[in-house]
């Protein structure tokens, strides 16, 4: 299976491409909502979650780990690596690719504290992009209000214009959608932004990332499980979840509660 995790629903926007990019490969999902949100956490704390989070997945057959969490992408990819005996893949290189290319002078990118604090998104992009000028906009209420199922509500409308009004007065060309819930929030996002900025979604550069990874390893894709039946695992499984998760995603995805302790 191809095993991906991220806190919560955020990760649940990387599945719906892996669902487009690789249909027919098994997915193996872990969603932490019981710990969540990672976004305010220290890098041990973060770190720690993670390896659990992965090692779930391999104990249910993933070959594979998708991290489809910016914040454990920022803070834990090493240590992932490091530790794992799988490969791993993870969503910041790929944002930073995509908004090199584009070619914008001014990126803006929101993410949780945690990955603004981390700077990666700035380290990264000195490398692939040395003329550009990295904005960074941490939004803590977002994951919250995705979680809550509140990516329409007029309040939401007016937190999203405190976080990106002063990215819209630098006048950004591309704004880095830097953690895996703000793809829920695009329609409120571009109405704030306006149609000018690009956003860039790294979800779509993963998964290609991903089918790269299986096309050159032959045995990473022999082991890889063709199926239509995915599973998905929280750590707290509540109504709002699953309403939100099937929203996203259809009626007949299999949900699964899970303690990791
Ligand atoms: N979806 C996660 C990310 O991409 C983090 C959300 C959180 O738990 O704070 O950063």
């Amino acid at each position: 299976m191809i095993g991906i995790f991220d806190s919560g629903l955020g990760g649940l926007t990387v599945v719906k491409e892996v669902f487009r990019q690789l249909p027919g490969y098994g997915v193996v999902y872990f969603g932490d909502t019981a710990r969540m949100p990672y976004g305010n956490k220290s890098r041990k704390m973060v770190t720690r979650y993670a390896l659990q989070d992965a090692e779930f997945l391999i104990s249910k057959g993933a070959k594979v780990i998708v991290i489809a969490c910016n914040t454990a992408s920022a803070l834990a990819f090493g240590a992932l690596r490091r530790k794992l005996k799988v490969p791993v893949i993870e969503v910041v290189t790929p944002a930073v690719e995509k908004a090199a290319a584009a070619g914008g002078r001014r990126i803006g990118v929101i993410g949780t504290r945690g990955t603004v604090r981390s700077g990666v998104y700035e380290s990264k992009m000195r490398l692939a992009a040395p003329r550009a000028d990295v904005i960074p906009q941490a939004c803590p209420l977002f994951v919250p209000l995705v979680e809550e199922g509140w990516a329409r509500r007029p309040e939401t409308v007016s937190i999203a214009k405190n976080y990106l009004r002063p990215l819209s007065l630098r006048r950004i060309d591309s704004l880095i959608l830097g953690c895996t819930h703000y793809p829920f929030l695009k329609p409120v996002i571009r109405r704030v932004v306006g149609p000018r900025v690009q956003l860039i979604d790294p979800a779509h550069e993963t998964v290609k990332r991903l089918k790269e990874l299986i096309g050159s390893r032959p045995d990473l894709s022999a082991g890889l499980r063709r199926t239509t039946r995915h599973h998905f695992y929280v750590s707290d499984l509540t109504g709002q979840f699953a309403a939100l998760a099937r929203h996203w995603l259809g009626n007949d995805i299999k949900l699964h509660q899970t303690s990791l302790e």
